[in-house]
């Protein structure tokens, strides 16, 4: 009795083990994205670089995502999803060492494609695995460890951009040290199992039980149960093709899995991301290091946000959390442009901050864990690579659209104006949630897509006139 006990934990530990290591993806990711605005303003120095340039510099990573999601959505059913995450590590690190010995700013670009396209591999393919290995009553956490990951590589870079900023070429420091977290990634991925559903769609349900026997408690019996009912969800074992996602239960999962990848972007988190001290600066705070304090403000509430969100993902559910935070985001959207009516000074820029904290908290517990999260648990098995590098290419293409037309929109638009914009956009995504996204908490990947079937079938029935 005791022994089965202690196996048992070892094998609960071992799941929490296993997402954490995949989840590093996150960091590459979250380092990235939070690291090119600190090496920016030196790199645009160190090279005279002119705005088209510099927007070359940073653009080339989401540009490169998107490849690199699309290039996962073939390997990820012929290679199996751990070998793609150890080839994501590997090209990250070329990518990070080449930007850091870059000679000029073209062989700089093409270093920031090639860490772009790790990324894009990366997000598509980790929360996929994680989901995969994950029992069902704690999926939602552990896949969460993901968007967690993110959250902390940007809090990290921006701490290493200040710690560089003074430095000589510090640039060249801020981007070679994402080979790091990228390392000790590809060391703890040699370790884990491949994933269960991966192998029981290779036809290797052996190999799949083995898997299974590492990170499950509960012994033989409950692993064979699990491995009959991946098999049941699968209605081949031929990985699909990019004609099947035009399937109707495929269609119906793509719906949500692309609509929540356009909304995450549009609701404009990365202006706050990346333009938080803008911002901050233009609603009157002139000085830069309060600016630069103001947004290292943003990176730690992110950070202790998406700590709440994963303790009340399996609680409180996805749905749930989606209102509450997808609220919260419009209502601090449309303060923030209320703020910027006023004259610029201390009470708008006080406004302006607390706006900023409200809404990066609101998408710390919503949009932000829960589009990886529904993207990787929604399609059924024999397509899931391919439709979620579909969600994830989307992902990153509405991501680089929104870092280029912010700026211009504010011309456009005035400060006010572009904030209601974005918050109009919220309450449309509260309409979406609420029409399209199933609760997905405690069922297994197997009876999400049977939620998907029943909408599908239920659509035919309404069709063909019948009750
Ligand atoms: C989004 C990123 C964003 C990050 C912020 C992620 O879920 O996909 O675009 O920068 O959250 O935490």
């Amino acid at each position: 009795m005791e022994e089965s006990t202690a196996s048992a934990s070892h094998a609960k530990r071992n799941v929490y083990v296993t997402a954490a290591i995949a989840g590093l993806a996150g960091l590459l990711f979250g380092y990235d994205t939070g690291i090119i605005a600190g090496a920016l303003l030196t790199i645009e120095s160190d090279f005279s670089l002119g705005s088209f340039e510099a927007g070359m510099v940073v653009g080339a990573v989401p540009v490169g995502a998107v490849f690199g999601a699309w290039f996962a959505s073939s390997r990820a059913d012929k290679l199996g999803r751990r070998k793609l995450i150890l080839v994501s590590a590997a090209v990250f690190i070329i990518g990070a060492l080449g930007s850091a010995v870059a000679g000029g700013v073209g062989l700089l670009v093409i270093a920031r494609v090639v860490i772009g396209l790790a990324i894009g591999v990366a997000s598509a393919i980790t929360p996929v695995y994680i989901s995969e290995v994950a029992p069902p009553d704690i999926r939602g956490g552990l896949v969460t460890f993901f968007q967690l990951a993110v959250t902390i590589g940007i809090l990290v870079a921006y701490l290493v951009g200040l710690a560089f900023t003074d430095v000589n070429e510090g640039w060249r420091w801020m981007l070679g040290l994402g080979a790091v977290p990228a390392l000790v990634m590809a060391l703890g991925v040699l370790r884990l199992p491949e994933s269960p559903r991966w192998l029981v769609m290779q036809g290797d349900t052996e190999g799949a039980r083995e898997a299974l026997s590492t990170i499950r408690t509960g012994g033989g019996e409950a692993i064979n149960a699990e491995v009959t009912e991946i098999q049941g969800g699968l209605d081949t074992e031929e990985s699909g093709s990019w004609r099947d996602l035009l399937q109707p239960v495929v269609k119906a999962a793509l719906v949500v899995g692309i609509g929540l990848a356009i909304l995450q972007q549009i609701t404009g988190i990365n202006t706050v991301i990346y333009y938080a001290p803008t911002i901050i600066q233009q609603a009157g705070i002139n000085s830069d290091s309060s600016a630069i304090l103001a947004s290292l403000g943003v990176g730690v509430i992110n950070v202790l946000m998406t700590v709440v969100a994963l303790r009340l993902l399996d609680r409180a559910g996805r749905r749930t959390l989606l209102f509450i935070g997808v609220s919260g985001m419009s209502f601090s959207l449309f303060l923030l442009g209320a703020a910027f009516l006023g004259s610029t000074g201390t009470v708008t820029s006080v406004i302006a901050i607390l706006s900023l904290m409200l809404f990066v908290s609101s998408f710390a517990i919503s949009l932000g864990p829960i589009f990886w999260l529904l993207n990787a648990e929604i399609y059924p098995l024999n397509v899931r690579g391919k439709a979620a590098s579909a969600g994830t290419m989307t992902n990153w293409f509405f991501n680089f659209l929104v870092s280029l037309t912010f700026l211009p929109l504010i011309d456009l638009l005035t400060q006010s104006g572009a904030f209601w914009f974005y918050g109009l956009i919220g309450l449309v995504t509260l309409w979406f949630c609420w029409r399209f996204v199933p609760e997905t908490k405690g069922r297994s990947l197997e009876q999400i897509t049977a939620v998907f079937q029943r909408r599908v079938d239920d659509r035919d029935r309404k069709a063909a006139g019948s009750p």
